[in-house]
This record gives structure tokens, sequence and C-alpha cells, in this order.
């Protein structure tokens, strides 16, 4: 099965991704996560791409779409993929499409999570992420053990102001790919308040 989640900055997709991923026995390919290892890393796609991360803004198509196209021409990805970030643009999403058709496959589902932008102020700036085991965790809404509380990592991209020009991207830029999967009767709406089991109960009806 190849599933594609969209949402704003801090909608849920890394969090519901890392939940389902192994009930669909499928890799989960996060844009945001490989960017962040690049960075981390300083190679030359980390390079460049930081200067847009940090800002808030989308790091360039073909850079992106590159990075994705290489990973699920892997032999893993053979018989699926969840993507998480990735595309996140028209231009990605026809780029993907196209690579896709060659091997005469194509996407079966797209998951929009919709959470309004209040919402994403709040959850994205009480996220905290465990480098150890890569668990993401809410002070609000989904709370760390007290004993690891002490070795948990900020985004540096979760402050307010890179966070509205994240969501400032999110409805300028992505919004605009979602009547391309419209057309094609794969988009399913996912409300995406409540729970995290609730959530990912409404994406796993949604996918049956
Ligand atoms: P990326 O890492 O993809 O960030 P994002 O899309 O902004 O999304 P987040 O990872 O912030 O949120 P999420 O939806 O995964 O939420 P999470 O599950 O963590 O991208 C970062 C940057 O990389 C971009 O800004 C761009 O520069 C670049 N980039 C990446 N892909 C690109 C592409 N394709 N093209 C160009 N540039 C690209 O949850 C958030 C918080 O909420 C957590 O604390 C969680 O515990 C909590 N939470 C989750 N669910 C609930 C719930 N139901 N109730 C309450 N709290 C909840
Ligand atoms: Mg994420």
């Amino acid at each position: 099965m190849r599933v594609i989640l969209i949402g704003p900055p801090g909608a849920g997709k890394g969090t519901q991704a890392k939940r389902i991923r192994k009930r669909l026995r499928i890799p989960h390919i996060a844009s945001g996560d490989m960017l962040r290892e690049a960075v981390s890393a300083s190679t030359p796609l980390g390079q460049q791409a930081e200067i847009y991360m940090k800002k808030g803004e989308l790091v360039p198509d073909n850079v992106v779409t590159e990075m994705i196209m290489e990973r699920i021409s892997r032999p893993e990805c053979e018989d699926g993929f969840l993507l998480d970030g990735f595309p996140r643009t028209l231009q990605q999403a026809k780029a993907l499409h196209k690579a896709l058709a060659r091997s005469d496959v194509h996407i079966d589902h797209v998951l929009h999570v919709k959470v309004p932008d209040e919402e994403i102020i709040i959850r994205s700036t009480a996220r905290r992420m465990d480098p150890v085991t890569g668990r993401i965790y809410n002070l609000k809404s989904d709370p760390p053990p007290k004993a690891i509380i002490e070795r948990l990592i900020q985004r540096s991209d979760d402050n307010e102001t890179t966070l509205r020009n994240r969501l400032a991207a999110f409805h300028r830029q992505t919004e605009p790919m979602i009547p391309f999967y419209e057309k094609q009767g794969i988009i399913r709406r996912i409300f995406g308040l409540g729970t995290l089991e609730e959530v990912e109960c409404r994406i796993l009806s949604a996918l049956r």
C-alpha cells in the first residue's frame, strides 16, 4: 500500500505514522526527518536545506524530490511506503506521480489530517523529542516520563515565529496540491483533534 500523509506542521503526521507503520508493514519515510539528519551530518544537502528550514520555508522542490525518489526506489519500498511530509507542493506531487507511473504503480490513499491553526501553535511549542528512541512527546497532551525529561530536545523550528512561517507555507504552497489528489478520488480527510487513539482509529478506518 502506498500512502501519503499531509497536514499542517504539528498536525500529528509523525506521531500517527509511527503508530500505523507496523500495522501496515510499510516503511515510514519522513522528509523532515531525512533533512534534519542531513543537517546534523552537515552534508552538502543538509547545508543547503538548513538555510530554508531555519526560516520555516520549504526547501527547493528539486532537492527534496531527488532525495525522496532515491529513497522510494530502494527494495524495501517495493511493496509500499508511508510518506510523511512529501509531497508538499503541486510540483512535487506531479514528479512523484510521474515517477510511480513509470513503474506502473500509483498512490492508494492521501490522508489529509486537519487541525485548526490555533491548536498547531499550542501543540508544536510543547513538542519534545527523545534523541535516544526518536519518540515524540508533548508536554501538555502526551507528557514524557520524568526519568527522561532532561535528555529531551526541542526542534529549533518549533518557535512561534518560524511556526507561523511554516503554517503560511502550508496554506500557500501545500494546500493548492490537494485538488490534484481530489481529482483522482484518493484523498481522505481525517479530523485531527482528539486523543492519539481516536485519530489513529479514524486513519485506520479511512484506509479500510
Ligand atoms: P517536517 O519535519 O515535515 O515538519 P512539519 O510538516 O512542519 O510537521 P511536523 O513534523 O512539525 O508535525 P507533525 O505533523 O509530524 O506533528 P507531530 O506528530 O510531531 O518539515 C520540517 C521542514 O523541513 C519544513 O519546514 C521544510 O523546511 C522542510 N521540508 C520537509 N519536507 C519538505 C518538502 N517535501 N518540501 C520542501 N521542504 C520540506 O506532532 C506535533 C506535536 O503534537 C507533538 O508534540 C505530539 O505529541 C502532539 N500531538 C500529536 N497528535 C496529537 C493529538 N491528537 N492531540 C494533542 N497533541 C497531539
Ligand atoms: Mg513530523
